[in-house]
């Protein structure tokens, strides 16, 4: 009883060291099964947090934990780990050897961190990183050697540190021979003094924000460096003019207060067409066309006067920058741009003026024409009026961003011209009215974003111009009715964006003209809101090409109920979003048109406690991730997933289940990740086979080994004690084995003590049914049934036999000898029960052999139950040999017939077998004579000798 159970018990310990799946405190990726997220855990130790991430693993996140301290080896069971992010911890202490193991790590990120030394070893093993950040710490020093096994390094963020000794800084990078990029941004570095010179492939230096001042650098220490950034510092031109800065691609010296742009281009270290013109102060037209005359005739593509506190601009001001290809004037304080008259037109492709103080666009009619001009960027104004023909003078622009302005109206014809204009961007304003002429002439307009502004109706053939329209952006307005028609000339509009307004009532007129061509709605937080389950409203009816539709966050109470019909004609839908609604009674019809789906949200639709109607997924055949997140769901239907066997992904995040009957697992087989996280799980015997199922299956299950019992916190789900249910099981299989057992045991002794017994019964029961009882005594076929051994057979023919048969052939007795009388073909046994049963008596002749016979001993038995069954006396002993009673204790059946019954012992003596015969023949015949009777004395003996047979 024992071994199969220890066995079991080993066996599912070995499965669960195998098999099982789901991480303490990682998220292995949905579809990348090589990458973890182990954020927000508060954990503090790294062990706790990596120790059950399989060795496969390449990309791990962990920011955003407690841990301070990373012991040596913390990741060397990883060794195929390519990207280690551990930013946003507490890290003050990184042991040597932390890394070891990692050889394939190309990406260390350590930022945002307390790091305030390196030990020696820390990055011992690191043998193919390529980048490590190391910012956002507390780094004051480096140790010389601190970074020499990073042979393959490419680049290295020091920002935000406390380094102060620059030929520390220098010294440590001495072995990164790959080295090309290196931020020390935001350091308390003063000086460049260096002993050393950088690494020979460094190309990328960034210096912004420390306390530079005088660079007291070698002259061609920076020689080599292609991007320069000096930004924040208190560096002045003079000091500059000692560095050689030739082969220098870009610098940038912005805030630099003391530094002289003007005094540095009279020598300048570098060509001045590779510098960026921000943050240096040109705050007036003279200074601008002092820079513009350095510039002349050379080739720039980036004129960057960011932060130059300019506040205007007048005309040509920047007209000898001529080769500028991009110019960016963000960050002014510029009031006006005059149509651009300020720039030269010739190559301008791209023109941005963010940030700045712009109040209104006017018209530029008659303005310059700006051939080139592709890109304006007006973001970040105060524009609240844009003139009609504002841009008349950017004919083939491409691309207009006026978002996050004021802008309240929109004139007449202010974009006509921009027949080329392929994006708009008008979000974030404040305008309340769209008129239909104010898009007539963007024939090419392929995105126009008019999200946040204060639109309040949408008037029908509002959009009428757009005929290449394809996504439409009206979320956020304060939309309140979509009048028929509203959409009708976009030819092409495939996305629709309709979400945070207020619209109570959608119908399928809405949509006319768009029906065949649109693919995504958006519909998210309206006010739509259905009272009734038994109206018929069917608003998408005619959208058979739409394949995501969003509703989810109805304003105020949510959607509710959704009505009949209500997704019909949706036949490509493949996601659809109804989360944030209270729905209640999702009736188990509802979602029975979307046989196309593959993604559904009905996340945080609680509404009271709910289950979900056990139909209601059975089309979704396609269906791959199923959002169920906190939809107060307290019991699942074991065939309520039945038909979705594509699933993927299933949530049931912050649900009511205590329990989880794994057959509605049974059909997913392409199932991959599962959430149960927060639902609280009873550590009781019905969830014994959700806790085997965890251990074993091949799904993810979030955190599945950080899972608590809901009726004992400090328990864990996935290791909870199942003893006790072992126990009844173990107590239902003893009983049922004990049970069996015993039935094992009793039932040979039964067979051997009773077969005969039972076989006799039976027989009488057939017989009885056949003939029934034969009560009648003269229908015996014998009088005497002979049991005998084989070896008495020559007494019985010769002796017996014709002192019975043949004597007095009237009188004669009829006996039944098995080697005579017994039919041919019939089981021996049968026969024998049937001649017992056909005979008035059963004669036994016992004799020595007689008794070791197991047929003879048998028949006498059968006899005897003949015996009690007839209530009369069938059985007649005849002892052939005189045997003692004691010899009998062996044959104990034989001698308890004897102690019953009176028997007649064979006389060797010829004159008494007279006697013994008549003795016999009154045996046979009479049977009611009693059996003392029998008894014969020596002298009756000698009486009954003379008498005939
Ligand atoms: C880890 O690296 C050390 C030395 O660098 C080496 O002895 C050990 O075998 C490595 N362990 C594994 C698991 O690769
Ligand atoms: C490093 O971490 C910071 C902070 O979380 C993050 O912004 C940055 O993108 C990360 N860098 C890389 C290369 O992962
Ligand atoms: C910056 O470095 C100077 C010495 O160079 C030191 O006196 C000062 O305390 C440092 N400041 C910070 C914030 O570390
Ligand atoms: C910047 O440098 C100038 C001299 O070039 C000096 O007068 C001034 O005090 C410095 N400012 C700071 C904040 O160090
Ligand atoms: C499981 O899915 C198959 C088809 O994929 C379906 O025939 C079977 O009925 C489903 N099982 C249950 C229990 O519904």
């Amino acid at each position: 009883m024992k071994y199969p159970l220890v066995i079991v018990q080993f066996g599912a310990l070995f499965v669960s060291l195998v098999t099982s799946y789901g991480f303490r405190n990682c998220i292995q990726k949905y579809r990348s099964a090589t990458t973890f997220q182990c954020m927000n855990r508060h954990e503090l130790d790294i062990h706790s947090v990596v120790s059950d991430i399989p060795s496969t693993a390449k990309i791990l996140t962990i920011s955003r934990n407690t841990i301070r301290y990373l012991p040596c080896r913390s990741f060397s069971h990883l060794p195929q780990l390519q990207n280690l992010d551990m930013s946003y911890n507490r890290l003050q202490i990184v042991d040597s050897g932390a890394f070891e193991n990692l050889s394939a790590l190309s990406d260390l990120n350590l930022s945002y961190n307390n790091i305030y030394n390196l030990s020696l070893g820390v990055f011992h093993g690191l043998e193919r990183l390529t980048q490590l950040f190391l910012h956002n710490n507390a780094l004051f020093f480096l140790h010389p050697e601190v970074f020499r096994p990073l042979l393959t390094l490419r680049s290295l963020n020091l920002s935000s540190n406390h380094l102060n000794n620059f030929s520390n800084v220098v010294l440590a990078l001495q072995p990164l021979n790959q080295l090309k990029n290196l931020s020390l941004c935001t350091n308390n570095i003063s000086q460049l003094i260096h002993n050393h010179s950088l690494p020979g492939n460094l190309s990328t230096l960034f210096l912004c924000q420390n306390h530079l001042q005088d660079l007291k650098c070698h002259q061609d220490f920076l020689v080599k460096i292609k991007y320069l950034d000096l930004s924040y510092n208190n560096i002045t031109s003079s000091s500059l003019q000692k560095v050689n800065l030739r082969n220098t691609n870009y610098l940038t010296i912005a805030s630099n207060p003391h530094f002289n742009i003007s005094t540095f281009l009279e020598n300048p270290t570098i060509p001045p067409n590779r510098i960026d013109y921000s943050g240096l102060n040109l705050n007036t037209a003279y200074k601008l066309r002092e820079i513009c005359s350095y510039l002349r005739g050379k080739e720039i593509s980036h004129l960057n006067l960011i932060q130059n506190n300019i506040n205007f601009l007048p005309k040509a001001t920047l007209e000898n920058c001529s080769s500028s290809v991009q110019v960016d004037l963000s960050h002014n304080r510029l009031k006006n741009v005059s149509c651009l008259m300020f720039l030269n037109p010739s190559k301008l492709s791209a023109l941005t003026i963010e940030h700045n103080l712009l109040k209104k666009l006017e018209s530029c009619r008659k303005a310059t024409i700006f051939p080139e001009l592709k890109s304006i960027s007006f973001r970040f104004n105060r524009i609240w009026s844009i003139d009609s023909h504002a841009f008349t003078n950017a004919p083939n622009l491409k691309v207009l961003n006026l978002n996050i302005n004021n802008i309240i109206f929109l004139g007449k014809y202010c974009f006509s011209g921009l027949s080329n204009l392929r994006t708009l961007r008008l979000d974030n304003n404040l305008i309340t009215d769209l008129y239909s002429n104010s898009f007539l002439h963007l024939r090419n307009l392929t995105t126009l974003n008019l999200r946040n502004n204060r639109v309040s109706v949408i008037f029908e053939n509002t959009f009428q111009g757009l005929e290449n329209l394809i996504i439409l952006d009206l979320g956020g307005n304060k939309i309140t009715q979509v009048k028929n028609g509203s959409f009708i000339g976009m030819k092409c509009l495939s996305k629709l964006y309709l979400d945070l307004n207020q619209i109570k009532r959608i119908s399928g007129d809405m949509f006319n003209g768009v029906e065949a061509t649109l693919q995504v709605l958006d519909l998210q937080s309206n006010k739509l809101q259905y009272l009734s389950s038994r109206q018929y409203i069917t608003p998408f009816s005619k959208l058979h090409n739409v394949y995501d539709l969003k509703l989810p966050g109805q304003q105020p109470y949510g959607l509710v109920i959704i009505p009949r019909g209500f997704f019909k004609g949706l036949v490509s839908l493949r996601n659809l979003y109804l989360g944030y609604n209270r729905l209640t009674q999702l009736g188990n019809d509802v979602f029975d048109e979307l046989t196309n789906l593959t993604y559904l949200n009905l996340a945080e639709d609680c509404n009271g406690v709910q289950n979900l109607s056990p139909g209601i997924f059975k089309n979704l055949v396609k269906l791959k991730f199923l959002d169920l997140e906190n939809m107060c769901i307290e019991s699942l239907s074991p065939d309520i997933f039945a038909s979705l066997s594509n699933l993927r992904r299933l949530q049931l995040t912050k649900n009511g289940l205590k329990q989880i009957d794994i057959k509605i697992f049974e059909n997913m087989t392409k199932l991959e990740y599962l959430d149960i996280w927060k639902c609280p799980l009873t550590c009781t015997c019905d969830n014994k086979d959700l806790q085997r199922w965890l251990n074993v299956s091949h799904v993810q299950i979030v955190y599945a080994y950080n899972i608590t019992c809901s009726n004992n916190n400090s328990v864990l789900f996935h290791s909870f004690d199942t003893h006790v249910c072992d126990l009844k099981a173990k107590l239902i299989l003893f009983c049922s084995s004990f049970f069996f057992l015993c039935l094992l045991t009793i039932i040979p002794i039964v067979y051997s003590k009773s077969y005969w017994r039972i076989k006799y019964n039976y027989f009488l029961f057939i017989s009885w049914l056949h003939e029934r009882w034969k009560s009648d005594k003269d229908l015996y076929k014998y009088d005497a049934f002979v049991s005998y051994n084989t070896q008495d057979e020559d007494w019985v023919y010769e002796t017996m036999l014709p002192m019975l048969e043949r004597c007095h052939s009237s009188k004669g007795l009829r006996l039944c000898l098995h080697h005579r009388d017994f039919q041919l073909g019939r089981d021996i046994v049968d026969n024998i029960v049937d001649s017992i049963h056909d005979s008035r008596k059963t004669l036994c002749v016992v004799s020595r052999s007689y008794l070791r016979s197991e047929w003879c001993s048998m028949e006498m038995q059968l006899a005897s139950y003949k015996l009690f069954d007839e209530m009369r006396d069938v059985l007649v002993l005849i002892f052939l040999e005189d045997i003692p009673l004691r010899e009998l204790s062996t044959y104990h059946r034989m001698r308890k017939v004897m102690l019953k019954k009176t028997y007649i012992t064979w006389p060797i003596a010829p004159e008494a077998q007279k006697l013994f015969w008549a003795k016999v023949r009154k045996a046979l015949r009479g049977g009611d004579i009693a059996d003392d009777e029998l008894l014969i004395t020596d002298d009756e003996a000698s009486l009954l000798s003379n008498l005939p047979c």
